[in-house]
């Protein structure tokens, strides 16, 4: 097989075959293809596109690259969750420990932040003592033991990804819906789940803003997924708004904290429990969505999930005193107010001003090596739909240092539509489509 005529055919618009894939894949990882060339396909790729035919192989090719769990090293039917990223999204930290409240097994690679999306790892790491560092036997023996184990992605897994993330992003070649889908689908399929389920967000603090981006990129996740034998679905879910109230690291753990108790924000509980449903199916700890709802929303009101977010915490090496004292959490120097220049009712909170800020404040990263700052972020005290004075609060700003605190400051204010006509406006729907898929195979 030949490098130049695979990015030719793909160049004329024809479609490759499995082997000649799997050639490509093979050689990326074992660099015996130069990048010249990768990128070269890669731009073929992003110009012609893929089927879901190719993009299934592909997806099953770059899962191989590497170490993958099969559903024995998992010690059975396991789930796993993926979200496109957002803003203040807070639902991993609070459906982990959720699902396994509920009996499934949760063995779950998560990432860090970047660009003005949070990041599980990050988040966690505010918890002193917390190792996310494990090594993939450390990983399995605390998924095959206690069936609940949350780590960071290690470089030993889908190594093709690794090396093919960063080519797309010099040659511009990230936006390929193919491309996207096989890179966000091989690192679930090498993680060994059974059951999956996507949170695709949509709106302005969303990787993909429009909706019919989402719900394209929705559809082809839960096909390719399908094809290689997972069951899935994918919510597409509302990102115009940050999700609950608080954006930062140690804020979002006090936010998960606060909902594992059932005093969390509602939109966020229900998302966890919308998400959860569908594992719980999956996994035949519920007959109907509706029953596992119902089960998900008990164990976070009889404190079941929050003894399994105890655990969790316990047992990779954090402080589980945290729960009890939310000041042994990293905690900022001040907390300084953003006000509401006119009175009227909240029209819009634009979610990628509010990320943008959090940033700027510290609690992002600009570039991979950047360091966050845990305690800094924007907890907001009103969202679309509320009614304010001039002078209220809108939200506080949580800060260890001056320098950009005005401009973020500014930021978080003019995030805000306030419409002076006094008309109503009603909050976005949380949940704004849902897609499911046949496994195949
Ligand atoms: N997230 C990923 O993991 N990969 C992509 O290509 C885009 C988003
Ligand atoms: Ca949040």
């Amino acid at each position: 097989m030949n490098t130049v005529d695979i990015i030719r055919k793909k160049r004329d618009g024809d479609v490759l075959t499995p082997e000649e894939i799997r050639y490509w894949i093979a050689g990326v990882s074992d660099k015996s293809i130069p990048e010249y060339q990768s990128s070269a396909l890669l731009m073929a790729i992003r110009l012609q596109g893929m089927t879901d035919e190719e993009t299934a192989v592909l997806t099953d090719a770059m899962a191989h690259s590497g170490k993958l769990f099969t559903p024995e090293d998992m010690g059975g039917f396991s789930v796993d969750k993926h979200s496109t990223g957002g803003v203040g999204d807070t639902t991993t930290l609070v459906l982990i420990p959720l699902l396994a409240a509920a009996g499934l097994t949760v063995g779950k690679l998560s990432g860090r932040a970047l660009g003005h999306t949070g990041g599980t790892i990050d988040k966690l790491e505010s918890i002193p003592g917390f190792r996310t560092d494990l090594n993939l036997d450390e990983f399995l023996s605390l998924v095959q033991d206690t069936r609940l184990a949350l780590a960071d992605h290690t470089d030993d897994m889908v190594p093709a990804d690794l090396i093919l993330y960063e080519l797309r992003d010099v040659t511009s070649t990230v936006d390929s819906l193919p491309l996207i889908v096989a890179s966000i689908m091989s690192k679930k399929i090498a993680g060994g789940a059974q059951g999956i389920v996507i949170d695709v967000k949509t709106g302005a603090g969303a990787f993909l803003p429009e909706l019919e981006d989402s719900r394209r990129l929705a559809h082809s996740l839960v096909a390719i997924g399908s094809k290689l034998g997972r069951q899935m679905s994918a919510l597409i879910t509302d990102m115009s708004q940050p999700l609950g109230l608080m954006t930062g690291n140690a804020l979002e753990v006090i936010e998960a904290i606060d909902t594992l108790r059932g005093e969390g924000p509602s939109d966020l509980a229900t998302l966890c429990c919308e998400l959860g449903a569908e594992l719980l199916v999956f996994a035949g700890e519920a007959a109907t969505r509706e029953e596992a709802v119902l089960k998900l929303d008990q164990l976070l009101m009889n404190g079941k999930a929050l003894d399994a977010f105890r655990q969790l915490i316990g047992q990779q090496h954090g402080n589980t005193a945290v729960i009890d004292d939310l000041a042994l959490l990293p905690r900022a120097a001040r907390k300084v107010e953003a006000r509401a220049l006119h009175a009227g009712s909240v029209a819009r909170l634009d979610a990628l001003e509010i990320g943008r800020a959090a940033n700027l404040l510290g609690a992002g990263r600009f570039t991979k090596e950047d360091d966050i700052d845990p305690a800094v972020g924007i907890q907001l005290n009103v969202k679309v739909g509320d009614r304010v004075e001039k002078d209220d609060i809108l939200a506080w700003l949580h800060v260890n240092s001056e320098e950009h605190l005005d401009q973020a400051c500014r930021m978080v204010e003019g995030a805000y539509t306030i419409d002076a006509s006094g008309d109503p406006h009603q909050p976005p729907a949380l949940i704004v489509e849902r897609i499911v898929g046949t496994p195949e195979g």
